[in-house]
C-alpha cells in the first residue's frame, strides 16, 4: 500500500486499523486492545463483524465501542485462547519489545494478550524507538504501594508521578491507581518487567516483553511496513 507524504498521524493510524483486519480469522473471537489507534480498528473490524464470532476486549472504553456497533463482547474467563490479539502501543524497539498503558488499560491488555498466540501491534511511526523509556513509563498499582514503589524507581533513576484525571487519582477499570515514571532507559526489558513484577503492590508493569509483538503493522509516510519479530 502506498500513501502520500502529507498523511497526518491520525490517517497513518486509520491505515494500519484498516490492514489488521487481515489477521482477523473467520469464525472466531479476536482479541481487541485500547486506544485512539484501536479505536480505527474496532471501526473497521464493525464492517466485517458478520464473519466474526465476537472479540474480548482490554477495557470498558473498548468494550463499549464494540458493543455499540454491534460486535459482541465475550469475557476473558469464556475464552481458552485467540489466534490473534490487536493492540497500538506508546514504544515498540526492534524485537517487538513494547511499553504500553498510555490509556491506563495495561492490566487487561497483558491479560488478553496473553491469551493469544500471536500480538500485531498497530502504530503510527512515532511510536519506534531503539530503547524503551523515552515515554513515561506507565505502572498500575495498588494505592496504599504507591509511595513505595516510587521510591524503588527513584534508586533506578527514575521519577514516578501518580496519574491525575480532573485532579484526582485516575482510578483503573480494575480500581487501581497509574503510577507514570520517567528517566528509565530500559536495556533488558525482559530482565526489567520480571524485576518490576515482583514488586509488592505492583499489580502490572507497562514493558510488554514476555508478552511481546510478534508482527507490527508501522503507519510511515511511505504507507504500512510490516514488520516481524
Ligand atoms: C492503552 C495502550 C495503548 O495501546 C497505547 O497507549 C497507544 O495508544 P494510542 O493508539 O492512542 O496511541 O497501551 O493502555
Amino acid at each position: 500500500m502506498t500513501a502520500r507524504s502529507t498523511l497526518s498521524q491520525d490517517e497513518l493510524k486509520t491505515l494500519v486499523g484498516q490492514a489488521a483486519l487481515q489477521y482477523v480469522v473467520p469464525g472466531e473471537i479476536v482479541g481487541v486492545g485500547t486506544g485512539s489507534t484501536v479505536n480505527k480498528f474496532i471501526d473497521a473490524l464493525a464492517t466485517v463483524k458478520d464473519s466474526i464470532r465476537g472479540a474480548v476486549s482490554s477495557s470498558e472504553a473498548s468494550t463499549a465501542r464494540l458493543r455499540a456497533l454491534g460486535i459482541a463482547v465475550f469475557d476473558a474467563n469464556e475464552v481458552a485462547s485467540l489466534s490473534v490479539y490487536i493492540d497500538g502501543a506508546d514504544e515498540i524497539d526492534g524485537q517487538g519489545y513494547m511499553v504500553k498503558g498510555g490509556g491506563a488499560a495495561l492490566t487487561r491488555e497483558k491479560i488478553v494478550a496473553a491469551l493469544a498466540r500471536r500480538f500485531v501491534c498497530i502504530a503510527d511511526e512515532s511510536k519506534r524507538v531503539k530503547t524503551l523509556g523515552a515515554f513515561p513509563l506507565p505502572v498500575e498499582v495498588i494505592p496504599m504501594a504507591a509511595a513505595q514503589i516510587a521510591r524503588r524507581f527513584a534508586a533506578l533513576g527514575g521519577q514516578a508521578t501518580l496519574r491525575l484525571k480532573n485532579g484526582q487519582p485516575l482510578v483503573t477499570d480494575n480500581g487501581q491507581h497509574i503510577l507514570d515514571v520517567r528517566g528509565l532507559a530500559i536495556a533488558d526489558p525482559l530482565a526489567f518487567e520480571s524485576d518490576v513484577n515482583q514488586w509488592p503492590g505492583v499489580v502490572t508493569v507497562g514493558v510488554f516483553a514476555h508478552q511481546k509483538a510478534q508482527v507490527c503493522l508501522l503507519g510511515t509516510t511511505a504507507g504500512v511496513q510490516t514488520l516481524h519479530f
